[in-house]
């Protein structure tokens, strides 16, 4: 089967079961271009929360998929690439949240939406990268313990001076990857190079950077400045967006900028799930329950 047939037996697919099609801005070009929905975390699970659709096929890792299935209970939530996970996520775990919110006494558990569902549900806000800041600013607690992203954590702490954040020693392999003298190398050679970068980068290179943001920032970012010439400080699956709308930018991309698990997901295993309504994502009750209450709370600051 050719990816004509494969796209056209998807899109078959999707009407027959009333399905929508999420994907993340770092999946591969054809899931992208064959999702109803593409996005950052955050604007991911606001279409999750928004769909009619009976299921959800979430092109992404699990936490995302878990957020979809926390969001919407009642739907069915499939995850094509069963075993696309988060190392990022996996740095923390409930217990050892649980371990250090004790070892604190009063503090406020802050967790980046790149977390397990066990861990939001003992968390008391969750976030992401494009609302980090205004969360921690939103608050009423002025101690906070943020989990599992350091370098996240480390630039909220930047921009939110008056409170005391505490971080979890967690990181992002994709983004801690991205070096310094790779950048230098093309500004050297392109002087008015702009760079935009995640903020799960090192802080070297958000130092560096002319704008920090979400995907959704980077690919604002790029589009819309008069630069000509940008460094992609994030994962290369950006420059599909950025390409599409503005084709005529030369784009920077840096190696080892891949994330393995996001590139997991293919148009055969998409196809997989919605034929056979496979790898959906199952949750016990309570933690369902009580992971929705931190993201409902983030969800409903509309920041
Ligand atoms: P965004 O929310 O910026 O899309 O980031 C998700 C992610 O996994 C970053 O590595
Ligand atoms: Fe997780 Fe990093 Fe991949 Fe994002 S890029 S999904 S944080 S491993």
């Amino acid at each position: 089967m050719n990816n004509g047939e494969l796209i056209d037996e998807i899109n078959t697919l999707k009407k027959k079961k009333n399905a929508v099609i999420l994907a993340h801005y770092y999946q591969t070009a054809p899931v992208q271009a064959i999702a109803d929905f593409t996005g950052d975390s955050l604007a991911l699970a606001v279409s999750a929360s928004k769909t009619d659709a009976a299921i959800i096929v979430f092109c992404g890792v699990c936490f995302m998929a878990e957020t979809a299935k926390i969001i919407s209970p009642q739907k069915k939530v499939l995850l094509p690439a069963h075993d696309a996970g988060c190392p990022l996520a996996d740095f923390a775990t409930k217990d050892a949240v649980l371990r250090k919110k004790e070892e604190l006494g009063d503090v406020a558990v802050v967790s980046y939406v790149n977390t397990t569902a066990e861990v939001k549900a003992v968390s008391d806000i969750c976030c992401t990268s494009s609302n980090a800041v205004e969360v921690v600013k939103a608050i009423p607690q002025n101690r906070i313990l943020f989990v599992p992203d350091r370098n996240l954590g480390e630039y909220v702490k930047e921009n939110v001076p008056d409170k005391e954040i505490l971080l979890w020693d967690g990181y992002c392999y994709v983004h801690t990857a991205i070096k310094k003298r790779d950048i230098l190398k093309i500004k050297e050679k392109y002087p008015h190079v702009r760079l935009a970068a995640h903020p799960e980068c090192n802080k070297e290179i958000r130092d560096m950077a002319d704008a920090i943001g979400s995907t959704t920032g980077i690919i604002n970012f790029a589009t819309q400045t008069d630069a000509k010439k940008i460094i992609i400080g994030t994962e290369q699956g950006v420059t599909y967006p950025i390409r599409k709308k503005t084709p005529e930018k030369e784009l920077f991309i840096l190696k080892d900028a891949i994330c393995e698990d996001m590139k997991k997901t293919n148009l055969i295993k998409l196809r997989d799930a919605l034929l056979y309504e496979q790898h959906e994502i199952k949750l016990p009750t309570y933690i369902l329950k009580s992971a929705y209450k931190p993201i409902q709370k983030m969800l409903e600051l509309k920041i």
